[in-house]
């Protein structure tokens, strides 16, 4: 693909996230102050039902940052990145779709390695691939199925993360076509996820590959290299 035509790509890109964000930000904005205003009186609610209004709050919270931070493809204003934990991110992002995955009764399983040193990044950015992967696992997998997400410190200093779902698998012929912007086989699909994850990962030189099989299922791994570890 020559130069021009990935350069406008991403300037539609731009466009759209930028009007995304921009019909998101007002009922969102709508939402989290309805949610406060429930919270101030919040000692007159059950506690289970005192439980549910924080949440929804912290999940209102997430999006505002993720519309705000990640979705403004400002490629050029690179954002502050900070040492992070991946554990805490990862974990981070499977509470945010402990619903969506419940509700097909998916478990998500882990295996997180204690020993993995602070990465630095942005930790905002790396939420947003950690959920688009696991998003596509769920939405890629049956009902009452499992998804397993592991992190590990490779002995020569870098750190995967893998996602690895029993879903339907990736097509021999798709395969070099998954990461393309807009590529999707969902109706209502956008095609963004991938494309999106790749361009995020590429900007701190992390990798990103799969291996899958139609039927079988699916394996994302992201290599974070020894560079980003926090001296
Ligand atoms: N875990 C997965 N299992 C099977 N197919 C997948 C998986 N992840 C991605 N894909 C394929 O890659 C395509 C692009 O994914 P993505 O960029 O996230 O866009 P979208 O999810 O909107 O379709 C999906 O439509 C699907 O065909
Ligand atoms: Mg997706």
């Amino acid at each position: 693909m020559t130069e021009e035509i990935q350069n406008n790509k991403l300037k539609i890109l731009g466009k759209l996230a930028a009007s995304l964000t921009h019909e998101i930000r007002n009922p969102l904005s709508a939402l989290k102050l309805n949610l406060q205003y429930l919270n101030m009186s919040i000692d007159k609610f059950s506690e289970e039902e005192a439980e549910c209004i924080k949440a929804s709050l912290d999940a209102v919270e997430r999006i505002q940052i993720l519309v705000d931070n990640t979705l403004t493809f400002s490629r050029n204003k690179s954002q502050e990145s900070a040492a992070f934990e991946l554990n805490y991110v990862v974990k981070q992002a499977i509470e945010m779709v402990q619903n969506t995955a419940a509700r097909k009764s998916i478990d998500i399983n882990t295996s997180f390695s204690p020993d993995i040193p602070k990465l630095k990044f942005n930790k905002d950015k790396i939420l947003q691939v950690v959920l688009n992967l696991i998003t596509n696992a769920i939405e890629a997998s049956k009902t009452n199925s499992e998804i397993f997400i592991s992190t590990k410190l490779n002995p020569d200093g870098s750190v995967i993360l893998e996602v690895k779902d029993h879903g339907i698998g990736i097509g021999e012929n798709d395969k070099s076509k998954i990461f393309n912007d807009f590529y999707t086989n969902k109706k209502n699909g956008t095609g963004l996820g991938l494309s999106v994850c790749k361009m995020l990962l590429d900007e701190i030189g992390a990798d990103i590959d799969f291996t899958s099989e139609i039927n079988v299922g699916t394996k994302f791994f992201v290599t974070f290299p020894k560079s980003l570890i926090e001296e």
